[in-house]
């Protein structure tokens, strides 16, 4: 107990972040992946931890975490789907910023994949993975759900669709098509959409800003 001190924003709330880019296997040592760095979501952690909040971190990458989250790691996006299931019921406020692979092999290969003959190609069989945000959104019972979405075109019509396909209580949309914002950069431009409410732009500024930034919204938002 911290006699004086500032609780914080989300004290007593359990918000739960996903981080990087899921891995699907093609055979024990291959994978089909993605750019994604984490480094949104880790700041999202950090800032959520900071205002007090008990912070579950489900993630694909290693890099160390903040100070006093709890961290489950996954390698899939079925992997990712089961461990925020397990979660689901306890948590307040949902952060996806994964970058979950929309397929997966249907069947990976159970022994290292050899070369066959010289040039020939090679198919991979690929089918649609679970929409995991989609599903939370189904079973939402009381959690303040957050999407993100990189968009290279169109991006606040393929942004309004997520909000509400998935039932998001806010969707933090980016435009990947300009140069040096997006992927794996210390800066981005993001744009929030909430139900009901006209779409905002923030100013250019660092992922940490940015998670300060959302976390200040959803403690808002939670009230
Ligand atoms: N997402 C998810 N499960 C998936 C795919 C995406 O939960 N199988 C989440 C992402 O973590 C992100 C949001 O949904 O928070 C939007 O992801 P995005 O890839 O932009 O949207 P998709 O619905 O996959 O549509 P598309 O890739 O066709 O634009
Ligand atoms: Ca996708």
């Amino acid at each position: 107990v911290f006699f004086g001190a500032n609780p914080g924003k989300l004290a007593n709330k359990t918000v739960v972040v996903t981080a990087g880019g899921t891995r699907e296997a093609i055979d024990p040592v291959r994978y089909i992946g993605n750019h994604s760095s984490g480094k949104t979501g880790y700041a999202i952690a950090q800032a959520a931890v900071n205002q007090g909040a008990h912070v579950i971190l489900i993630t694909t990458v290693d890099r160390p975490a903040p100070a006093l989250v709890t961290v489950k790691h996954v390698v899939s996006a079925l992997d990712m789907l089961a461990a925020l299931k397990d979660v689901y019921a306890q948590a307040d406020v949902v952060v996806m910023a994964a970058a979950v692979a929309d397929y997966r092999l249907s069947q990976p290969a159970e022994q290292k994949m050899k070369k066959t003959s010289k040039t020939s190609g090679l198919h991979l069989d690929l089918v649609q993975n679970p929409d995991i945000l989609a599903q939370l959104g189904q079973m939402k019972t009381h959690q303040f759900l957050v999407g993100f979405a990189a968009e290279t075109q169109d991006v606040l019509t393929n942004a309004s669709k997520k909000l509400q396909q998935k039932r998001l209580d806010l969707l933090v949309a980016n435009d990947v098509s300009q140069p040096g914002l997006g992927f794996a950069t210390t800066n981005n431009v993001v744009t929030l959409l909430e139900p009901g409410k006209k779409p905002k732009t923030l100013p250019e500024q660092s992922k940490t800003a940015i998670a300060r930034e959302l976390i200040d919204l959803i403690s808002e938002r939670l009230g």
